[in-house]
């Protein structure tokens, strides 16, 4: 439902929808999704009396609540969006093109994975994984053959709390960092099924209930036991479904090891954390410290790369976490 709100009253997650000519604002887009305080900025400065949303597509806005809780940290009720909706043929032809500027091809591409990857955590089945490692080994080729559009892929992740969103950001920030990380030994790693396993990491989500997964708030210890069985259930899943090598598969089971020896399942430390569960387990945690929660703001990357630096380093393989700050040089 599209309804007309003050642009000061827009929020991060909301959809916008604004007038037809670009002359009225500095948008190369007129229909797009929030993602940051800086378009909001652009939106307000631009002098609209009024403008757009789509509640179907982000973030609702009432009046009344707004009203009600202001002054107070609340996030407004998540309205499911669906991803603007981009076709094999055209992720094809981004991939694929020497014309399109990185910044749309990228834009492309981020948005048919997040398509695909709704598509597999609403209908997990061996078709759906097929399409996802079809497009990942596409990202994979592009990510290592150039640097201008995956430098625009770090940049235009999305921030919210969807399963398929971390999971996309998660496989983008990995394959990067694997491509600095293993750059003079790729052709003993196969970093094709490499990026696969990055984007399926979370697979197992699919199997804990959508109450403990979407619920707003902290969760309770039963909760977090139930949320903790993911990596073990994603890995189950690859195995039975025969999906990527055992190597692979480790991804999912180690992803939040810690170097530390704090982590889960197994509390796992140092070396006993494969390489690919300690360069997953990065992106991982700095995509969550960078996603917007109802009990958390979202943090800038560089505040979310200080605060893994200064408190949570005994997490991470040193070497691996300074290649990762160096991604967003
Ligand atoms: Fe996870």
């Amino acid at each position: 439902m599209l309804k007309n709100i003050k642009p000061a009253n827009l929020k991060k997650g909301m959809f916008a929808v604004l007038p037809g000519s670009w002359l009225s604002h500095s948008f190369l887009k007129n229909r797009f999704l929030i993602t940051s305080e800086d378009q909001i900025k652009k939106i307000i400065a631009s002098g609209l009396g009024e403008v757009m949303i789509d509640t179907q597509k982000g973030y609702d806005f009432n009046e009344e609540v707004e009203h009600i809780s202001h002054g107070e940290e609340k996030e407004a009720t998540p309205v499911k969006w669906e991803p603007e909706k981009v076709v094999s043929k055209d992720f094809k032809e981004a991939i694929n093109s020497r014309e399109m500027a990185p910044e749309k091809k990228a834009e492309v591409i981020y948005n048919y994975s997040l398509g695909i990857m709704k598509d597999l955590f609403e209908s997990p089945k061996a078709e759906n994984i097929k399409e996802v490692k079809n497009a990942v080994y596409d990202i994979v080729n592009l990510v290592l053959s150039e640097d201008e559009t995956p430098a625009c892929l770090l940049k235009i992740t999305n921030h919210d709390f969807y399963t398929y969103t971390h999971s996309v950001n998660v496989g983008v920030l990995s394959i990067s960092l694997a491509k600095v990380l293993l750059k003079d030994q790729q052709g003993s790693h196969n970093m094709e099924e490499l990026g696969a396993g990055f984007f399926l990491h979370d697979l197992g989500k699919v199997n804990i209930d959508a109450s403990v997964l979407n619920k707003p708030g902290r969760l309770d210890d039963d909760e977090m036991k139930h949320m903790r069985t993911h990596p073990y259930q994603g890995y189950k899943i690859l195995k039975e479904t025969g999906q990527l090598n055992e190597e692979i598969r480790v991804i999912a089971m180690q992803h939040h090891e810690r170097d530390d020896g704090t982590g889960y399942p197994l509390g796992l430390k140092g070396d006993e954390i494969h390489t690919y569960g300690r360069i997953c387990c990065i992106a991982d945690v700095f995509d969550a410290l960078t996603a917007k929660r109802s009990y958390k703001p979202s943090l800038s990357p560089f505040e979310a790369l200080k605060i893994m630096k200064e408190q949570m380093l005994g997490h991470f393989s040193e070497k691996i976490f300074q290649n990762f700050v160096l991604l967003f040089k």
